[in-house]
């Protein structure tokens, strides 16, 4: 370490134990772009520091943004610097399609982004959050009631991640005493920002075709099903955990979190139900085909529950309403097409 680097740790410490100064990596996705938002108006606009390796408009805005590649750790850090940031939201990741199409690629990206966020958070003193995921299960999981400590054999590359990312992350605390917890989001279901190149995302997909033609084409097979969660719900968790005595945490990373579980055809008919003109029909993609099969069913949360007095508010019912509500909204203002 040179001794530029030691000043300021040295004088990131003085200045920064009182402070809450939120640095979010990978702001501009799915669940960036909306966390960001979230934390701004607990935290205050000018605290939480939205950093992507591209610009996007809506995070940067209201409040600092950085364009940031998180491969490079100096420049990691001497943002960690810069704002006196003590905790960091790491939500850099290639999702489990993607990543099969390249997994090596997905490796370095996702295991790249996670040892240098480990890294400076062990430098500079900060509490790191890093989403785990239902994708870290596989298949000799028990699907039903999957427990918070069970097999963790995943076969995709997205998986073999979430597993690794769980077990440095555990490392790092218990050798280094970096705070860092983290996780197992359902597929996570949002109106703002589109996912890409998830298993889960034709959970949100669905709503956009179906407002915008009527009719939708499902990758996914009908009877399997799949822990999901409503952005709000998943928001809150983020927050919550991050709030939690430390204390109070026999687990770390990750924790399973559920909220509810569907088929494509329990949410088809849940749309039809409100847009009884709706029409579905499939083109299984094979490859995600394979991996919804090897994921949980649904979820055992209690850890979580009983940790850090985790509690949803939304399901499927409360979600659906909302999804098509604030889409059909955004299609009628043209703010899509
Ligand atoms: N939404 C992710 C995916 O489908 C799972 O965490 O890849």
């Amino acid at each position: 370490m040179d001794n530029q680097l030691k000043f300021c740790l040295h004088l990131h410490k003085i200045k920064s134990e009182t402070m809450k100064n939120i640095l979010i990596v990978g702001a501009g996705g799915q669940i960036g772009s909306e966390l960001t938002a979230h934390l701004r108006s607990i935290y205050g606009n000018q605290n939480v520091i939205a950093a992507d390796i591209r610009k996007t408009d809506n995070i940067s805005d209201d409040g600092p943004f950085e364009q940031l590649d998180v491969m490079e750790c100096a420049a990691l850090a001497s943002l960690v610097h810069k704002y006196k940031v003590d905790t960091i939201f790491n939500l850099v990741a290639l999702l489990s399609a993607t990543g099969e199409k390249n997994p090596t690629l997905a490796w370095r990206i996702n295991m790249g982004a996670l040892t240098n966020c480990l890294e400076v958070a062990r430098w500079f003193g900060c509490a790191i959050f890093t989403p785990s995921s239902i994708g870290a299960f596989g298949e000799n999981t028990p699907h039903d009631d999957t427990p918070q400590d069970t097999i963790m054999r995943p076969n995709t590359i997205y998986g073999v991640c979430k597993v690794s990312g769980e077990l440095l992350s555990d490392y790092y605390h218990s050798r280094f005493g970096v705070d860092s917890r983290s996780v197992r989001f359902p597929g996570i279901i949002s109106n703002v920002t589109l996912p890409g190149g998830g298993t889960t995302d034709y959970a949100v997909e669905i709503f956009y075709e179906a407002i915008r033609k009527g009719s939708f084409v499902c990758p996914v097979p009908e009877n399997v099903y799949m822990d999901m969660m409503y952005m709000p719900d998943a928001l809150n968790a983020c927050v919550k955990l991050m709030e939690a005595d430390p204390s109070r945490l026999v687990h770390r990373n990750s924790f399973n979190i559920a909220s509810m579980s569907f088929t494509p055809e329990i949410l088809y008919a849940a749309i039809k139900k409100r847009m009884p003109e709706f029409t579905m029909t499939y083109e299984v993609d094979p490859v995600k085909k394979a991996i919804a099969e090897s994921w949980p069913n649904k979820m055992d949360d209690s850890c979580a529950r009983k940790e850090w007095d985790w509690a949803p508010e939304w399901n499927l019912d409360l979600m659906v309403d909302d999804m098509l509500k604030v889409i059909k909204e955004k299609f009628d203002k043209g703010l899509i097409r």
